[in-house]
């Protein structure tokens, strides 16, 4: 069959309705639940051929919005079924992910124009990224923390062994307990981000504020669609000074780096977090140029026969195999990358480069059907089947 229309079917397979809210679950066998940037990706390829089904995404991802702000992670949405993922308290994660949403939306807006749905999300968009600026940095530093790696979306990546403690070589287990750890430490410090959870992790992720700033800019758009000024004021002066700050202390020898401690100590695991601000812009044109010559279709390091090392080869954690169990972000090539870094390459002007990772893709998928995650030098899935967001595919076909 073709990719394509098989990656249409999987987002109707994976279609949840709970309590009257729609949404899309990553896989059937390894993740039944709702989860934030996931549900961002599906809603940014469903806004293609089904609006409605992208919109009714958003508002089941918003409807368990904190009072403070924050959006959780993770929405268990069927009462009784075992909690595989000890997140957090009652129904959702007490952490949030990498912050898609205003992105997503407007890519909704953008592509089936509808004022009303943009004023229904509009007031929790703002609430959120504001909880973000406010809780996350408490300092104005301009640099948002984040209090356990599967903030970041990518739970095992090496860019946190430094700040966990953790040796190269360690186990899915071991590693899986001390982010769990961090989860306790989260409910002890009665969900205190700011002046309890820095104590024990507070990394100023590369991407996550990368993505952030280019949601903010989309939180502009939209505010000033509706013309709320005070928003599109707010949304476009803390992406700038986010950006500022990324460019002050997170960047170092032509690439950005996640940071930890009050110093901003780089974490100097080389992962695919250099490529990350390419999707916002953050770098110059003669800096992406280096980047993506020396460093992206680097095949010592990065540019690997399937696809884009999510680590650098050259690291000592970097594992082509994954984990016994198969997910593991310490080198596997995956699909949310692989579409972020597209779109940095198309904003760049980069349409070859960038059509190339789409074929990559798309020959991935074909070998190895919708798996989680892909061993990069051979192509092998890893980790879950029927993995939704293998349908970003959809949304790579420009340039
Ligand atoms: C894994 C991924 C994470 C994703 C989740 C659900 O935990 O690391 O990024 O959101 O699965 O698909």
């Amino acid at each position: 069959m073709n990719i394509l229309l098989e990656a249409r079917r999987l987002l109707e397979k994976n279609r949840r309705i709970t309590g009257g809210y729609q949404y899309t679950i990553p896989s059937e066998e390894h993740y039944p639940y709702q989860w934030l940037w996931d549900s961002c990706f599906h809603a940014i390829i469903l806004a293609q051929f089904d609006p409605e089904a992208a919109r009714a995404e958003m508002r089941s991802l918003l409807s368990k919005q904190f009072e403070g702000g924050m959006v959780p992670h993770i929405i268990y949405w069927m009462p009784g079924i075992l909690h595989l993922f000890r997140w957090g308290v009652e129904g959702t994660s007490s952490l949030t992910q990498p912050p898609m949403l205003a992105y997503a939306v407007w890519e909704i807006h953008r592509r089936n124009p509808d004022r009303a749905f943009l004023e229904s999300v509009y007031p929790s968009l703002l609430l959120y990224y504001r909880f973000l600026i406010e809780k996350r940095d408490p300092r104005d530093h301009h640099l948002i923390g984040i209090i356990n790696p599967d903030e970041s979306g990518e739970d095992n990546s090496p860019r946190f062994d430094a700040p966990l403690f953790a040796a190269p070589d360690i186990s899915y287990k071991e590693h899986l307990a001390l982010r769990t750890k961090l989860v306790d430490e989260n409910t002890a410090c009665n969900f205190d981000a700011e002046l309890c959870m820095r104590n024990y992790f507070w990394v100023k992720d590369a991407p996550f504020n990368a993505i952030l700033v280019e949601n903010l800019r989309a939180l502009g758009h939209i505010a000033s669609f509706l013309k709320h000024n005070d928003g599109e004021h707010f949304a476009n002066l803390h992406a700038e000074l986010i950006a500022s700050a990324m460019r002050e202390r997170l960047f170092e020898n032509g690439a950005y780096w996640s940071a930890t401690g009050a110093d901003y100590q780089l974490l100097t695991v080389a992962t695919w977090a250099h490529f990350a601000p390419l999707f916002a812009g953050l770098y110059s044109v003669g800096e992406a140029e280096t980047l993506v010559r020396t460093h992206l279709l680097d095949p010592d390091t990065f540019y690997a026969p399937f696809g884009i090392r999510t680590v650098s080869k050259k690291e000592k954690s970097y594992r082509a195999e994954g984990y016994t169990n198969g997910f593991s972000w310490r080198g596997s090539v995956w699909m949310a990358p692989h579409w972020f870094i597209y779109r940095g390459l198309l904003r760049y002007g980069y349409n070859t480069e960038a059509a190339n990772i789409r074929e990559k893709s798309v020959a991935l998928l074909e070998k190895s059907g919708f798996r989680e995650c892909f061993n990069p030098e051979t192509g092998e899935g890893q980790g879950a089947q029927g993995f939704t967001w293998g349908a970003l595919v959809l949304d790579m076909n420009e340039g």
